[in-house]
């Protein structure tokens, strides 16, 4: 699969909104579904944050040849030696593969960056498919933290998975298909 992932920018705004705006997209975060103004935030903010050196998270825009922008990969350090990975699809590309390529290279990317020990990520129990992405890429169930968001239905709790830096399988050639020059 020739997905690649290069910084998010303002243009992307439209086609992201039509994800940020499903209930689907957002029922296990804290946001939305969005109204454009909110998708314009998030997409503004996460713009800018490529030309601020010391920005704690950074956001990419998925890419498949033909059909532009399919989903977005983040990264945000939790600590020196800590990231984790976040990442969401679009919903009428779901069950295609493409959550497990976006993460396999955001962990990749994130074990390139010096002293990272550790890169974690964290899914709502009842998030079935996200759990799976993340079992299959390698990383290891570590135990369920309780109430950590208040979202729209109640609190929620969150799987904590992880993948240290002597288990993960690096495949160096991935690091051709990120960019980080924002445009
Ligand atoms: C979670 C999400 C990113 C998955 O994206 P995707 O591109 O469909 O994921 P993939 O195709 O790579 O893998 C999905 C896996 O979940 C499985 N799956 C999909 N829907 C499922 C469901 N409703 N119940 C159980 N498993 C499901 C798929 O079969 C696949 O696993 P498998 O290959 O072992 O069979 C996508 O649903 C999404 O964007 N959700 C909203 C945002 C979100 O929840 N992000 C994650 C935050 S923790």
């Amino acid at each position: 699969m020739s997905l690649t992932l290069r910084p998010i920018a303002r243009a992307d705004v439209h086609r992201i909104h039509e994800w940020a705006s499903q209930e689907s997209a957002s029922r296990y975060q804290t946001w939305g579904p969005n109204t454009f103004a909110q998708t314009e935030a998030f997409v503004d903010a996460a713009a800018a944050a490529w030309f601020a050196p010391d920005a704690p998270a950074r956001t990419w825009c998925a890419v498949l040849p033909g059909q532009g922008v399919v989903g977005n990969g983040g990264l945000t350090s939790i600590s020196p030696h800590c990231q984790e990975i976040s990442y969401i699809v679009h919903t009428d590309l779901w069950g295609r593969g493409l959550a497990t390529e976006i993460a396999l290279l955001l962990v990749e990317f994130a074990f390139h960056q010096p002293g990272t020990e550790r890169v974690q990520a964290t899914c709502d129990p009842r998030n079935t498919a996200s759990a799976a992405v993340l079992t299959r890429i390698g990383m290891s169930y570590e135990g369920t933290l309780r109430h950590t968001m208040l979202i729209r239905d109640g609190w929620r709790d969150s799987r904590m998975y992880s993948v240290l830096t002597h288990e993960w399988p690096s495949d160096p050639s991935r690091l051709h298909r990120i960019s980080t020059e924002p445009t």
